[in-house]
């Protein structure tokens, strides 16, 4: 069953993930099932966008349940997680490689490393096989982790070729990474189910006691303010649609689910969840650049229960 935790198994996210909802754990805390979390109805967790599991890390600190599922459709990111799960030592020594020789440099040299990175990252992706574990996948993985942690705004996003395009971030001394952490991460994730590819395919490992917690990207507040890009397929009203039809179908299914999402302040939400219950929870959306127009916006928050 999905019972309270008594040793917090510590794991935090170990990418910064645009839409990352760390800050909004404590709003939507109160919105969780939480007596079904804690008798024992709920012993499976599905999490269909992962992107970088501020949720999914959070709960799985608070409650342990017999199984989870997460998938998400950028291929980088889930190699990643099955990297962490599966060869944490081999990645380790990647990232202490890659640590050190950053460390060295002065702040012109560092900048010109970051970008031999990136530019050795965009052109190994054709060679790479997403579909089948290869030890390649770990350098890959450890480019990831180093790129994401000393780029612009901590940002993944690629460009219409799949090439990843953030920036140099004039960090001082950016953390790396942590391999406390991401131990405490490989040991969560051996009772996870790791799907890469499109929120559908959480499908099966949904049922009635499932709590299922829907992230998908934001629809965009105005035609500017939109941020599609973590993969080339971006996330278009008509996937929302599809997602509210998922939706209905796994509340069919008897299992507890709660979708987030920003406010658009339109009714298309309302149009698409009617007969779901609907809070607006106040958010600092971080995800515009332009630090002016970053405030606190409405986050949607749906859930079919009370
Ligand atoms: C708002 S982010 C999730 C953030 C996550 N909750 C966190 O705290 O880091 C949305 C994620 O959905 C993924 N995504 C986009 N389209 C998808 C699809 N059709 N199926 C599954 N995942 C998708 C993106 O790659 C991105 O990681």
């Amino acid at each position: 069953m999905a019972r309270q935790c008594n040793r917090d198994s510590g794991a935090r996210p170990f990418l910064k993930w645009a839409g990352g909802k760390s800050q909004l754990l404590d709003e939507f805390s109160r919105f969780l099932p939480r007596t079904a979390l804690r008798d024992g109805k709920i012993t499976r967790y599905v999490e269909p966008f992962i992107g970088g599991g501020a949720v999914f890390f959070s709960l799985n600190r608070l409650f342990s349940f017999e199984q989870s599922t997460v998938s998400d459709v950028n291929e980088e990111l889930i190699i990643v997680y099955r990297v962490i799960r599966r060869s944490l030592p081999r990645l380790s020594e990647e990232l202490a490689t890659l640590e050190s020789a950053y460390r060295e440099k002065n702040s012109q040299q560092k900048e010109a490393f970051y970008y031999a990175v990136r530019e050795s990252f965009n052109r190994n992706r054709a060679t790479v096989d997403f579909g089948h574990y290869t030890s390649r996948w770990i350098q890959r993985s450890a480019h990831i982790i180093f790129l994401n942690h000393t780029c612009y705004n901590g940002l993944f996003r690629v460009n219409r070729n799949g090439g990843f395009n953030v920036p140099f971030g004039r960090y001082k001394n950016p953390v790396i990474y942590d391999l406390d952490n991401l131990e405490k991460v490989a040991a969560m994730l051996k009772n996870t189910r790791i799907i890469c590819g499109d929120f559908t395919r959480c499908r099966s490992a949904v049922d009635d006691s499932t709590f299922v917690y829907l992230d998908p990207p934001y629809r965009p507040l105005n035609s500017t303010s939109s941020f599609t890009s973590y993969s080339r397929a971006g996330f278009s009203d008509s996937d929302q649609e599809r997602l509210a039809h998922f939706f209905r179908d796994l509340d069919r299914k008897g299992a507890m689910i709660m979708l987030s999402n920003s406010d658009p302040n339109d009714s298309f939400f309302e149009d698409l969840y009617d007969g779901f219950s609907i809070r607006r929870v106040p958010a600092k959306r971080m995800i515009n650049c332009n630090g002016a127009r970053r405030g606190f916006v409405n986050e949607l928050l749906i859930t079919n229960y009370g």
